[in-house]
């Protein structure tokens, strides 16, 4: 099984994938998480990352599909994957469907965490507290949300035109929203 999980930042795709990842053993690719440890090892490739990471703009095309195309030359990915965070606009969202259908490993469905703003920038500004990610801090957390709208939202519509996506509510205790989750994926 594939999906991609859709939605704000702070909407709960990397907690949702982490609780598929447990229960229902789909591999958790993450684009955010793998760009923060190229960061975090000093690679060439995460040092030309950081800047837009930091602005909280999309790091290039080109950088975040030679990561996805070297995660996907893994041994472990027939299992079945959650990718979180990726696409993020209309040509990653070509750019997955063609290295997909290359590989024999189409997307089951594109469920979209749906969450009111408020409580995205309460989750966020949680997490700032408690964690200091970089890019939580209030300019940059507003700059991502516009990134969203104006570039990732519209992937959302490229997967209902494949009649891929299911809406989740995304608002209450990480079961209820994975009870949800898992009945959208499974049926
Ligand atoms: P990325 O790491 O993908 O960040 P994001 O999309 O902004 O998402 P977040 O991690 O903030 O939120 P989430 O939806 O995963 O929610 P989470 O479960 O963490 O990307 C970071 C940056 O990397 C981008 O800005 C860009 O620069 C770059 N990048 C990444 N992918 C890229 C790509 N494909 N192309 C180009 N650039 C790319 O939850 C958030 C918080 O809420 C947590 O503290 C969590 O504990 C809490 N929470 C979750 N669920 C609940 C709940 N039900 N109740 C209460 N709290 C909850």
């Amino acid at each position: 099984m594939r999906i991609v999980l859709l939605g704000a930042p702070g909407s709960g795709k990397g907690t949702q994938a982490t609780l598929l990842r447990e229960r229902l053993k789909l591999v958790h690719i993450s684009t955010g998480d793998l760009l923060r440890q190229a960061r975090t090892e000093g690679s060439a490739l995460g040092l030309q990352a950081q800047a837009a990471m930091d602005r909280g703009e999309l790091v290039s095309d080109d950088i975040v599909l030679g990561m996805l195309e070297h995660r996907l030359s893994q041994p472990d990915i027939g299992a079945g994957i959650t990718f979180d965070g990726y696409p993020r606009n209309i040509a990653q969202a070509d750019a997955l469907h063609a290295l997909l259908a290359k590989l024999k490993l189409p997307l089951q469905c594109a469920v979209l965490l749906d969450v009111p703003e408020a409580t995205l920038l309460s989750r966020l500004a949680d997490r700032a507290k408690k964690e200091g990610r970089v890019d939580d801090t209030p300019e940059t957390i507003k700059n991502r949300l516009k990134v969203y709208h104006d570039q990732t939202e519209p992937v959302v519509g490229y997967y209902q035109n494949l009649g891929l996506v299911r809406k989740v509510r995304g608002e209450g205790t990480l079961e209820e929203i994975y009870a949800r989750v898992a009945a959208a994926v499974i049926g």
